[in-house]
């Protein structure tokens, strides 16, 4: 049966008829709800305000990663992330790296992008253009009432342009508006913007010669693909200081590297799982720092895109003896507004930073994807992924089997050596626990 007005009920209220209708009634599942509820009620509140209908908080582990050496400065890194290995991976890199120089990252540009998407039937493109440059001043006076404040950090709109495109669409056009918006990711801004500048548009067109022709507002909206808010980060090293723990030479394991990324950046298949995993260094320090994982994943996966075929946001080439190794993609990051101050640990995350501008975070998260991509690569050409992955793993399903901490220090010691798999961890977990002492297991 449909729920009416489900929004107004209190959250007890929301509770009881969660328990009520999706659990049976039952005290386990409401007791599992309020467990995860803060025993700071004030702080409850403000994560209670964040979003609608909240019930209670849900965790992710909020994790660290040091010895992050970037342009000479060395940073700890927060990270929130739910996959076991990806901290590890991301510390190991930052600590290769750290002894050979660290990260050098710079921020090429910091535009964002909005449109004002309508429709006009006058057929003219330079009847709408000159019209449109006529009022460009009133655009501009108009809106200082929302630009005021950014203009005094540096910010502001810098073009409006017109864009046809009546080859995509009949008589449909955009205002295409660039902003800069400083320290913030700015999406309240550019949106509060570019719904002033549809009604100013609007109106101007009523005393226009334009007029009878309609001008329809469809739509305002930032864009998040922001090519043209881009950071880039690189690392090298002369070629035999590729020393990588196994018995692989230097020179063959950059050689297999820089052939693995070679083969991202031309096969769509292997480039998304490689750049997922560079997104899971990305996305944990988003997370951390209070910013929108989901605008900077769809900028992007759409930037790996731009030459018509998915590939690698990583390069990596030797040259002269160098192994070389870079990434370049967008990140639209804030380091005011949005829940930045008031989100505790958020507010944490920038502390532990020294409280970084948003230039200076695009450099920091930039780096950690670069790092991620560095770690995973080293795995995958040289032992292969599933080693480490499984080591973190063992742990998590212990955890899941209810293992005690005496059982958990016996089975980690079993297969210190080893690649356990799932099912045999459970076959060695029943073993101890049915009391059979074991050796460390051989290779
Ligand atoms: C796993 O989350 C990420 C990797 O698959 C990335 C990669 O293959 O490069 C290890």
């Amino acid at each position: 049966m449909k729920v009416s007005r489900f929004s107004k009920l209190t959250k007890s209220a929301k509770i009881e008829w969660l328990i009520d209708n999706h659990f049976g009634g039952s005290e386990k599942a409401r007791k599992t709800l309020v467990s995860y509820w803060h025993s700071d009620d004030k702080l409850q509140q403000i994560h209670d305000e964040f979003i609608e209908n909240t019930l209670t908080n849900f965790y992710v582990p909020y994790g660290i990663a040091p010895n992050f050496l970037i342009n000479g400065k060395n940073y700890t890194v927060p990270m929130v992330i739910e996959e076991s290995s990806v901290v590890a991976a991301a510390a190991k890199s930052a600590n290769f790296w750290f002894d050979k120089g660290g990260f050098k990252a710079t921020v090429k540009n910091t535009i964002k992008i909005g449109h004002v998407h309508f429709t006009w039937d006058g057929g003219q493109f330079d009847l709408l253009k000159n019209f449109i440059t006529s009022i460009n001043q009133r655009f501009y006076s108009e809106t200082q009432s929302i630009t005021a404040n950014m203009q005094k950090r540096g910010g502001g709109i810098l073009v409006i342009d017109l864009k046809d495109k009546t080859l995509d669409i009949p008589n449909y056009y955009q205002l295409e508006v660039k902003f800069e918006t400083c320290d913030s990711m700015g999406a309240n801004f550019i949106n509060s913007c570019l719904e002033k500048l549809a009604e100013v548009l609007k109106y101007e067109v009523k005393s226009s010669l334009l007029s009878p022709n309609e001008v329809e507002i469809v739509m305002c909206i930032l864009s998040n693909y922001t090519p043209e808010c881009i950071v880039r980060v690189d690392v090298n090293c002369p070629i035999e200081e590729m020393v990588e723990g196994t018995d692989i030479s230097a020179q063959k394991f950059a050689e297999r590297f820089a052939l693995a990324v070679q083969i991202a950046e031309t096969q769509p298949y292997r480039a998304v799982t490689h750049n997922k995993g560079i997104m899971n260094g990305i996305d944990s320090v988003i997370l951390a720092t209070g910013n929108d994982f989901r605008a900077v994943e769809a900028s992007a996966h759409a930037y790996a895109s731009r030459n018509g075929k998915y590939s690698s946001l990583t390069h990596a080439h030797i040259e002269d003896g160098v192994f070389n190794f870079s990434i370049e993609l967008p990140l639209a990051l804030g380091t005011v507004g949005g829940i930045t101050r008031l989100h505790p640990m958020v507010k944490f995350s920038h502390q532990l930073m020294g409280n970084p501008s948003a230039e200076e975070l695009m450099m920091i998260t930039a780096t950690v994807g670069l790092a991620q991509n560095f770690s995973a690569l080293r795995s995958l050409t040289t032992t292969g992924i599933q080693q480490g992955h499984m080591k973190m793993h063992l742990l998590n399903i212990l955890n899941q089997l209810e293992a005690t901490e005496v059982e958990k220090k016996t089975i980690v010691n079993y297969f210190i050596n080893n690649t356990p798999h799932h099912a045999e961890v459970v076959d060695v977990f029943r073993r101890v626990r049915g009391g059979e002492v074991l050796n460390q297991k051989r290779n």
